[in-house]
Formats: structure tokens, C-alpha cells, sequence
């Protein structure tokens, strides 16, 4: 029978230990507070107080934490070496903290893939075209395990140094981050105008889905790898005088305006560099500045 430990049951670990029950697997819990494995151990999983006891029933351990401070400090209770086991953080974090828990992981004879997953808790172990997990480490440790993953998830193997899954998961983040609160700054905006989120949500999910044509026609990926910044058709002075009238929408409306302030300030000190004229992807010269 295949088995699987897992550690942390946020709604993420818990729709991991369900997927992987209904899977046939046998499934070894543990969380900081037990109530959250109630459920699950009426259903048929393993419940264990002791992260020691917990991680000695699988070879494969799972872990779901809020982010890797709290791994470590479970990690310092542990009381047993991890020889032939093989751990997956599926826990936020960043490349740095990813190679440094491996690390540490290995010099107690544990193995370690880094992971990030791209799908809230609903869509895990569902049959969907947007449904996938980034994961980095040892290329043969991940195909050994990938069916075992896949059982979650798709699997997108990244490569071999055990960040790059955490780089791609904060890129992704990133975008859903700023774009969500792009929208809830809007909605902010047209409610100070006494207009309904909901009213305007349509005119939302049309410009969402107008979006991709929009970045492909501004070739911001090719324009950023080639430095060739295209401003004949948009320049960054035109969309610069645009952010500013985001700004002042918002503060006539006596609002918020940090978000809009901030994407002009950033509009403002590329064209300051010296990228009036060119397009709005010049301003990765100024956010680059010191990337290297
Ligand atoms: N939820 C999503 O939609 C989603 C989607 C993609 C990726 N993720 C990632 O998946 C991971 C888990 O997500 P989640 O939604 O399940 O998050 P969560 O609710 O933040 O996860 C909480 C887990 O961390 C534990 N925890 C937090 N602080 C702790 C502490 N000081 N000591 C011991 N345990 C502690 C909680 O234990 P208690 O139960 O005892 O509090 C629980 O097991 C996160 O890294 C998140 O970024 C989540």
C-alpha cells in the first residue's frame, strides 16, 4: 500500500491528506492543533502528536505550513534523524530559505524537493487544465516520486537547484498579487462613486480576458530579453500621465492612493532614466537597476 506522512493541515494539508486517502493511500498526519485532523481520522487517516513518531510511518513526507520559519520550528522538535526520507515542502518561502532547509535536510540524511502549488485547496486532486505544482530538487528523487505527486497535482519539474520552484511560485504570486489588488483598487474607486463592485464586475472578467492579447501585442517578455523597448504606437510619458490620473482619481475620492502612487513613482523614475519615449516594459530597467 502507498504511503504518505503530512505535516500541516491549513484547508491545503487537509485537501492534500483527503485527495491522497481517496487515492488508496495509507496517510499519517500531524498538525499543531489536533482537532483540524478530527475529520480525516474518521475517514481512515493516522493521527500522531509526535512530529517524531509521525515522520517514522512514511518514506514520503509532505509538508503544508504557513511558510519555513514555522518548518524550522517544528524541524527542532524533531528527535530522530531523517535517513531514507524524503521530504516536500509545499510551503511558501523563498529560493534562499528552500536551499537552506535542503541543506539542513541532508546533513541529517534526509532527501528534499522544494515545491510551490498553484492551485487553491478546491482544485487539488481534480482532474483540471489549471491545476499544477512547481517543483526543484534532485532530478532522480523527483522522478521517483513524480506519480506519487501527481496524485495532487500535474507536475512542472523546474530543475536542479531546489529554488528554482520557490522562484517561479513568488513569480506567480506576484502577478496574482498585484493584478488582484488592481481590481479591488478599482472597485474601491467606482464604490467612492457610489457604484456597486458587483455592476462593474463584468466590464472586470472582458478586460481579464482581453488582457493576454494586450501583453502579447506589447511584446514585454521579447522587448525585455532584447532591450528593445517599442514606443511608437505607447510611450511611457503618455502612460506615466495616465498613472497620475489614477492617483488623483482616488485621492479625490478620498481614498487610498498608495498603490496607484507607487506604480507611478516607478513610471516617473524610468522616464526620469531616460525612457520617455519608449514603451512601458522599459520600466524592468529601472526595477533591474541593481539586479545583477
Ligand atoms: N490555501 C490556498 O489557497 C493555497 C494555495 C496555494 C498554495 N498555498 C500554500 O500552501 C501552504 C499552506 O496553505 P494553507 O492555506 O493550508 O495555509 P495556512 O492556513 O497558513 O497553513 C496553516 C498550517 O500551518 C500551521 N502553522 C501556522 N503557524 C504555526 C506555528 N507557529 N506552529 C505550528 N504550526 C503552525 C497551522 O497549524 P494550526 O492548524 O495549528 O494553526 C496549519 O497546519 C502555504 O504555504 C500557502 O502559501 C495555499
Amino acid at each position: 500500500m502507498n504511503e504518505v506522512t503530512i505535516i500541516g493541515l491549513g484547508p491545503m494539508g487537509q485537501a492534500m491528506a483527503k485527495t491522497y486517502l481517496n487515492n488508496g493511500y495509507k496517510v499519517s498526519l500531524w498538525n499543531r492543533t489536533k482537532s483540524k485532523a478530527d475529520n480525516l481520522v474518521k475517514e481512515g487517516c493516522f493521527y500522531d502528536r509526535s512530529i517524531t513518531e509521525v515522520i517514522k510511518r512514511s518514506q514520503l513526507i509532505l509538508v503544508s505550513l504557513t511558510n519555513y520559519d514555522v518548518f524550522w520550528s517544528i524541524l527542532e522538535n524533531l528527535k530522530t534523524d531523517l535517513n531514507g526520507k524524503v521530504i516536500v515542502n509545499l510551503s511558501s518561502g523563498t529560493p534562499q530559505e528552500a536551499r537552506e532547509v535542503s541543506q539542513w535536510i541532508i546533513q541529517q540524511g534526509g532527501s528534499f524537493l522544494s515545491a510551490g502549488i498553484m492551485v487553491p485547496p478546491s482544485l487539488v486532486g481534480k482532474d483540471d487544465p489549471n491545476s499544477y505544482t512547481f517543483y526543484s530538487g534532485p532530478k532522480k528523487l523527483f522522478e521517483q516520486y513524480q506519480a506519487d505527486l501527481a496524485v495532487l497535482t500535474t507536475t512542472d519539474y523546474k530543475g536542479e537547484d531546489v529554488g528554482l520552484a520557490m522562484l517561479y511560485y513568488q513569480a506567480m504570486l506576484n502577478i496574482l498579487y498585484t493584478s488582484m489588488t488592481g481590481v479591488i483598487q478599482s472597485y474601491a474607486l467606482l464604490k467612492a462613486g457610489k457604484i456597486n463592485a458587483i455592476d462593474f464586475e463584468p466590464y472586470t472578467h472582458e478586460f481579464l480576458k482581453f488582457l493576454p492579447t494586450l501583453i502579447q501585442q506589447a511584446n514585454i517578455a521579447a522587448e525585455i530579453d532584447t532591450k528593445n523597448y517599442d514606443g511608437s504606437q505607447q510611450n511611457l510619458k503618455m502612460m506615466l500621465a495616465g498613472a497620475k490620473h489614477v492617483t488623483e482619481t482616488a485621492k479625490e475620492a478620498n481614498i487610498d492612493f498608495s498603490v496607484p502612487k507607487s506604480i507611478e513613482a516607478l513610471f516617473q523614475n524610468t522616464v526620469n532614466d531616460g525612457f520617455g519615449g519608449n514603451s512601458t516594459a522599459s520600466i524592468f530597467e529601472t526595477l533591474y537597476a541593481n539586479g545583477d
